[in-house]
């Protein structure tokens, strides 16, 4: 038994909480406990402390404000797909798509690991909201962590503090996150800049709306109001209460007349959510306008008019930095540019941020992630490629007036994406809301450095959701359809894919900010407004039916390349969906295996309706 102290605050009154966090400190056994109220000046003196640790390093204060540099632990650069488990009662609640293992015994592990997890450390006490203080569609969780990173990032990415705390009252539930990097410091012993441990979990407890981290201290592994909370769990808790929750960007596009539609769309990690949510349109887009509501997580319920309504759960963005420029980005890079929190980026010599694609020319001399000398010729890249910047969402230029709407805004159309180099055209509509369950289930993407494993290679990625569906892939194809049988007009469902390759390797399309073409055309389709032509796949634009002023003329023939359906490869693709409906027999929708045979059906249409001779994507409409 521990002699400590736990002290609750006196507006701490829920008893359940105090409890769980006595039984937690007696488990645990760290030195002292940190009740977090949220206010700035926790956050400085935390910052602060990380400095003098070596955790932190301050940026420049006239180049970035309040702003700071974190290297991890080389061995702990990204999400662990293969240490996350969904421990249900019951193992095919979990289905085939996730990690199980039976409660009982999964406790038994982490409570023998947790065991003097935390001596010598400070255990936090972090209660956050996901959503809006107050609306209908949010909800509050509690992390404990003995980790500081995790406790200012957890500020600046969710609504943390005493006024989460008052609304958990005497007796709210709440989601109980517990969270340790699994590394107690022995008497004598000097701590580490990133403590971790070689033995991780991500585990989740469904019924019991529980989440026990152990051994990573980085972004979605660690934060866990964001993968583990906003996504695993709030999964299952929509299941049951009728609702979604999405691995999904929220945007607003708006017209020169006035007209808004709201849009949120599915990209697997790293494949451009935070990109696409803040898009600046090509300047020949006169009077359109785009809006970020969100960039990672979306929380949809029906609304009493049978429309859908979204909100964006988190408060900051934890994005990819590789990549982000004044050319690709620009509005990412104007949030960045105070208060923000640098992880395995490199730093300059004049105390500031550098990665691979913020500028043409690197700089010729930088510390690299590990903390090393790096120059260009140094033959490796001088941040990790899945390096993350955390921000403040309030600080996004493009950031929508009902961002933090407690209503949230109504979704007109869902947008799917891979990364795909070859085989998924530019963009095409699905015929209706079963079609595009299905376009969404069956979606394809090569993996990226977000997830620790294999890069570039292919793997199905239904509705993006793969590594953060807290139930069996089944039943959720199941909710979907569902879902969208109780709406009166359900949104428009598209696929997209930015990332199609010529036979050089190139990217066929520019992307980032041109994507605006393709959205326009969608918004378009919305309203009703934009020719298209039917393919095997669906609807798909006409060369004329999309907005080319301002790109040096897209050519016909590169826009049937771009667009092009192969008949023999997607057969071969087609076909391969049967390996995941053979995975998800049991629970599989009797409409997939009706959409699959009638897509298939296609193979016998005469070879000009697979043909894409450019004829086929102009003249007129249909
Ligand atoms: P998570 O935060 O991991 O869920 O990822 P995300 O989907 O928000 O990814 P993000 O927007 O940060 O994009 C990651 C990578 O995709 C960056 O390296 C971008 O440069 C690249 N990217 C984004 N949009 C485009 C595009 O339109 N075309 C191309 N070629 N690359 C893009
Ligand atoms: C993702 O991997 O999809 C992310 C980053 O958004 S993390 O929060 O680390 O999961
Ligand atoms: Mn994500």
């Amino acid at each position: 038994m521990t002699s400590l102290h736990i002290d609750p605050p006196d507006y701490v009154k829920n008893q359940k909480l105090i409890e769980w966090v006595r039984e937690t400190a007696e488990l645990c056994q760290p030195d002292s406990v940190s009740w977090c109220d949220g206010s700035q000046e926790e956050y400085d003196e935390l910052c602060r402390q990380m400095v003098e640790s070596g955790t932190f390093i301050r940026l420049s204060e006239g180049k970035r404000p309040n702003s700071f540099l974190c290297r991890s632990d080389p061995s702990d650069v990204a999400r662990v797909e293969d240490r996350t488990f969904i421990c249900s009662l019951r193992k095919q609640d979990a289905g085939p798509t996730n990690n199980w293992v039976h409660p009982r015994e999964m406790k038994e592990t982490l409570n023998s690991l947790y065991k003097g997890c935390m001596k010598g450390r400070t255990m936090y006490v972090i209660p956050f909201s996901m959503g809006p203080l107050g609306s209908h569609i949010s909800h509050i969780g509690v992390e404990i962590t003995d980790s500081p990173y995790v406790v200012v990032n957890m500020r600046i990415m969710t609504r943390m503090g005493r006024k989460v705390m008052e609304l958990l009252g005497e007796g709210k539930d709440f989601v109980h996150c517990l969270h340790s990097v699994g590394a107690p410091i022995e008497p004598g012993q000097q701590d580490v800049p990133w403590p971790c441990n070689d033995q991780k979990y991500i585990v989740h407890f469904p019924e019991e709306r529980t989440i026990m981290s152990f051994g990573s201290g980085y972004g979605g592994n660690a934060l866990l109001g964001k993968k583990c909370f906003a996504l695993r769990i709030a999964s299952a808790m929509a299941r049951d209460e009728g609702w979604l929750a999405e691995h999904m960007l929220i945007l607003c596009v708006e017209s020169p007349e006035g007209e808004k539609t709201y849009v949120a769309a599915a990209f697997p990690s790293a494949c451009g959510k935070t990109n696409f949510a803040m898009l600046v349109p090509p300047d020949s887009f006169e009077g359109w306008k785009v809006t970020t509501i969100g960039d990672d997580i979306a929380w949809i319920k029906p609304g009493e008019d049978g429309r859908l309504y979204a909100i964006n759960p988190e408060y900051g963005f934890f994005g990819v930095a590789p990549g982000t420029s004044e050319k690709t980005n620009p509005n990412a890079m104007a949030t960045l540019t105070e208060n923000c929190i640098f992880t395995n980026v490199a730093l300059t010599p004049d105390g500031d941020v550098w990665w691979e694609g913020m500028s043409d020319t690197p700089p010729d001399h930088l510390i690299d992630w590990q903390g090393k000398p790096w120059s260009p010729d140094s033959g490796r890249p001088a941040a990790h490629p899945n390096a993350r910047f955390t921000s403040p969402a309030s600080q996004c230029p493009s950031i929508n007036p009902d961002w933090e709407n407690p209503a949230g805004v109504p979704i007109d159309a869902f947008i799917f994406g891979g990364r795909r180099s070859d085989l998924v055209p530019l963009v095409y509509q699905s015929p209706n809301w079963y079609f595009g369950v299905y376009l969404a289930a069956t979606m394809g993407s090569e993996k990226t450095a977000a997830a620790a494993g294999k890069i570039g290679e292919v793997r199905r990625d239904p509705f993006a959701m793969l590594p953060f569906c807290g139930y069996h892939m089944g039943d959720y194809f199941n909710h979907w359809l569902h879902v969208g049988r109780l709406l009166s007009e359900p949104p428009r469902i598209f696929g997209v894919n930015w990332f199609r390759k010529d036979e050089n390797g190139k990217f066929l399309w520019p992307g980032f900010g041109e994507n605006m073409r393709v959205l326009k055309w969608i918004v378009d389709r919305v309203h009703g407004k934009a020719g298209a032509v039917e393919s095997p796949l669906g609807w798909m634009p006409k060369h004329e039916s999309m907005e080319w002023r301002g790109l040096e003329v897209l050519a016909v023939d590169k826009f049937s390349k771009l667009m092009a359906v192969d008949r023999e490869v997607w057969k071969k693709e087609l076909l391969s969906h049967e390996e995941l409906f053979e995975k998800l027999y049991d629970k599989l929708p009797k409409e997939f295996s009706h959409i699959r045979e009638l897509l298939l059906s296609t193979f016998w249409l005469s070879p000009e309706h697979w043909e894409l001779a450019p004829e086929r994507y102009t003249g007129e409409n249909h």
